[in-house]
Formats: C-alpha cells, sequence, structure tokens
C-alpha cells in the first residue's frame, strides 16, 4: 500500500511542484492560493450581485463603476486558479467548495440605495485585502513568484477599495463607514451620512 505525504494541515502534498521548491511548499502555497481563489470567485458575483441590486439616484455611476472591476477580479481569478495549477495542485473552482471552505458570511444585502450597498461593499474589500496581504506576508519566503502575483493584486484590489471609499469620504477626510466591522451596520451609517448631507 502506498501512503501520500500529509502536511501539517492534513492536505495532501502534490506528486510535483515548480522545480527549485519542495513539493511540500508547493502544497502549502497552494492552499494558500485556493483561500484567495475563493474570496476572489465570491468577490466577482458579489460585485455583479451590487451591479443588478443598487437603486436611486446615483444609480448609473455605482452600476457602471462595478463592471470594470468584475473583469479585472475575473481575470485575477483565472491567474490564482492556473499558478495553483502550475504548482501541481487542482484548483477548485466549484461554488459548493467555496461555500464549504469560506469563513466569510454571505453578501447580506438585495436591493438597495447606493450608498448602502458602497458601505456593505467596503467591508467587503476589507476582508479581502486584509486576508490578501496575509497571503501576500506568508509566501514571501516559501514562494517570491506567487508573492508577485499577489502584490500586483493587491495593487488593483486597493485602488478598487478606494473607488468605493472616495463615495463614503467627506471632504474633510473622514469614513462615513469608520469604526464598522460589519455590512449592515457599515450600510446604515452611510445611508445615515448621506441623510445628513441632504438636510444641510
Ligand atoms: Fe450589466
Amino acid at each position: 500500500m502506498t501512503t501520500t505525504p500529509k502536511s501539517a494541515a492534513g492536505r495532501t502534498d502534490p506528486s510535483f511542484t515548480v522545480p527549485g521548491l519542495s513539493t511540500k511548499d508547493g502544497g502549502e502555497v497552494a492552499a494558500i492560493l485556493q483561500d484567495r481563489l475563493n474570496a476572489l470567485n465570491d468577490l466577482a458575483l458579489t460585485l455583479k450581485h451590487v451591479h443588478w441590486n443598487v437603486v436611486g439616484p446615483s444609480f448609473i455611476g455605482v452600476h457602471t463603476m462595478i463592471d470594470p472591476q468584475v473583469d479585472a477580479v475575473r481575470l485575477m481569478v483565472d491567474a490564482t486558479a492556473e499558478r495553483i495549477a502550475t504548482l501541481g495542485v487542482s484548483p477548485i473552482g466549484t461554488p459548493g467548495a467555496l461555500v464549504a471552505a469560506r469563513s466569510w458570511d454571505d453578501y447580506s444585502l438585495a436591493r438597495a440605495g447606493t450608498q448602502e450597498h458602497l458601505g456593505a461593499l467596503e467591508m467587503v474589500y476589507q476582508g479581502v485585502l486584509t486576508d490578501h496581504r496575509k497571503a501576500m506576508e506568508s509566501t514571501e519566503e516559501l514562494d517570491p513568484v506567487t508573492q508577485d502575483l499577489i502584490i500586483g493584486q493587491l495593487e488593483q484590489l486597493e485602488q478598487f477599495h478606494w473607488f468605493i471609499r472616495a463615495h463614503l469620504e467627506s471632504s474633510g477626510g473622514t469614513l462615513s463607514t469608520q469604526g464598522q466591522r460589519a455590512e449592515q451596520p457599515a450600510a446604515a451609517a452611510a445611508q445615515q451620512a448621506e441623510k445628513g448631507e441632504a438636510k444641510e
């Protein structure tokens, strides 16, 4: 009977990986990337959901801002999955596996005002970016080639996050979602700030 080597985390190491990298490290990098693949696939779907569900006077600006983000994130999904395959591991892209593996909740808003969606999206981007930065740090020693991929994605994602934040920022430089940690309260805070501005 042959045994397959298992890492400390319980995953199976690939039988081959990129030359110069141990199969153990290749498997570890692929596992980090699989989590990022789940996050990016989730983000692409969530952004489209927002694109379809924003309502209100600022609809068209937000609706059209989101599609280029979807296109860019889908390219990131493809590059991430293909890096996993390059490392000798099977990238998992099915929705059931994504939902089973993810550590975050489904996006919680359906039809809602533009500021509410932007407030909630601010939280979504915070989550993706925080974990992407952790992945950047944990791949630094293991595989700088993968780290380079993640750094490139971070630069784009951080800019998209700024596009969202620019809608929530006052001329004094504070965010209406400041201090919020969850989508619903962030959406409410963004909506409240919009109402406040309308009264002034
Ligand atoms: Fe569309």
